[in-house]
């Protein structure tokens, strides 16, 4: 590939990011020769020459001077439509959708085999953060057990500003939106479905196994109050939004999103505001911990741009891990300890705890910690969804080998 001639789909917060990275980065021979957006008269604050920008995507995928299509598009549809047209056309995309690639990722890899052409979206998953190839690359062997950390820059953002800053959770949101942290419905970032998205698109890479989004037990923030905030303060603990998913055994692993009490002790305690921290375990050399900006225009964009200098030099990811012969099995059969806040007497009633470990109840509200199973939480999310309710994660370790 001599110069590569981008079409780039979405001029939003991180489009605009992209579009001021490529035009600093000389050693990329890159050049912008379209840009397709949603509307043509929004106000935008990167000004770009008239010509650039066009409504019609076909403007894009019908020009055969462009060889590599950058998709940042804000709609989960319209990121499918565009990525699967350009990949059957035998183009390579840069994309950054997670919620679009985490929900298709089976299809997407088809296809790239099918047309002979690459996906590259290391940029989907915690930012500037290089995650995604380096478990491609470098983790390519038996020894990992665990990829856990703060993938969503938003919510993280907020529970800093609650914790550290004493500030309302609802200033707090309004401000990650204002800065460009946020999804455009902000509810995929607080209810914990952008962590989500991130940890099954990492699983690929780390385990080489695919887990659609619903098998998988996900809870947000959008419920933490002051009740919890004191109870985290008073064990000096913080509250932060955790993904993970850990073998717990050499046969299964297991993975969810939710909530965590965090000991100063451990590395994600440190990560604050908008920042992401992943922490990899291994047999062999225990912990390793990446630490970056996870959202931002100009993070993202660090990290597109990455993409796109290895599309110069050819590079796609192999998926090597999902053709390995032992690979582990996605288990739900697993005992967490949570801790629950709730009000009303009844409420625990419908929820199999194998066991209670300590209890409060007052006239304000009323927690437990105890144990039950990963299965349970899932069959029990319609009742947890209650608006009264939070729930946390306290972290055990599953494998006798690990603490
Ligand atoms: N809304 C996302 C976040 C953007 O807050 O992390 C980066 O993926």
């Amino acid at each position: 590939m001599n110069t590569i001639n981008i079409g780039l789909f979405g001029f939003g917060t991180v489009g605009q990011g992209i579009y001021k990275v490529i035009g600093r980065a000389a050693n990329a021979h890159a050049e912008i020769k379209r840009i397709c957006v949603r509307n043509l008269s929004k106000p935008r604050t990167v000004e770009v020459p008239a010509g650039l920008l066009t409504d019609n995507e076909n403007d894009i995928l019908d020009d055969p001077s462009i060889n590599l299509i950058v998709e940042v598009v804000d709609n989960a549809e319209a990121s499918y439509r565009i990525v699967t047209s350009a990949l059957k056309r035998g183009v390579p995309v840069v994309s950054g959708n997670k919620a679009m690639i985490a929900r298709h990722l089976p299809e997407l890899i088809e296809l790239q085999r099918r047309y002979d052409t690459a996906l590259l979206y290391d940029a989907s998953s915690c930012g500037s953060i290089p995650v995604i190839r380096n478990l491609e690359e470098y983790y390519d062997n038996d020894l990992l057990l665990e990829v856990k950390g703060i993938l969503n820059g938003s919510s993280n953002y907020i529970l800093s500003r609650v914790f550290d800053h004493n500030e309302e959770y609802a200033a707090a949101l309004e401000r990650a939106q204002q800065l460009g942290f946020a999804e455009s419905d902000p509810s995929f970032d607080i209810e914990g479905f952008d962590s989500l998205f991130k940890l099954i698109i990492i699983t690929v890479h780390a385990l080489g196994v695919y887990v659609s989004p619903e098998q998988i037990f996900t809870y947000g923030i959008a419920t933490i109050n002051s009740h919890d905030i004191r109870h985290a303060r008073e064990k000096r603990m913080k509250i932060k939004l955790v993904a993970q998913v850990v073998k717990v055994s050499d046969e299964r692993f297991t993975m969810f999103v939710m909530p965590e009490f965090v000991s100063p002790s451990k590395y994600i305690y440190s990560v604050d505001d908008e920042y992401n921290g992943v922490v990899i375990r291994g047999e062999c050399y225990d912990r390793q911990f990446m630490f970056g900006k996870g959202a931002g225009a100009l993070p993202t964009a660090s990290s597109i741009l990455s993409d796109v200098m290895a599309r110069r030099h050819g590079y796609r990811y192999e998926y090597k891990k999902m053709g390995y012969m032992n690979r582990p099995a996605y288990s739900t059969d697993v005992v967490l300890r949570v801790y629950l806040r709730y009000t009303g007497r009844d409420y625990l009633d419908g929820i199999p705890f194998l066991n209670i470990c300590e209890m409060h109840l007052s006239e304000d509200f009323n927690y437990v910690m105890g144990d039950i199973r990963l299965s349970d939480l899932l069959a029990c999310r319609e009742q947890l969804s209650d608006p009264r309710v939070f729930l946390a994660n306290i972290p055990r370790f599953f494998l006798e080998l690990d603490e």
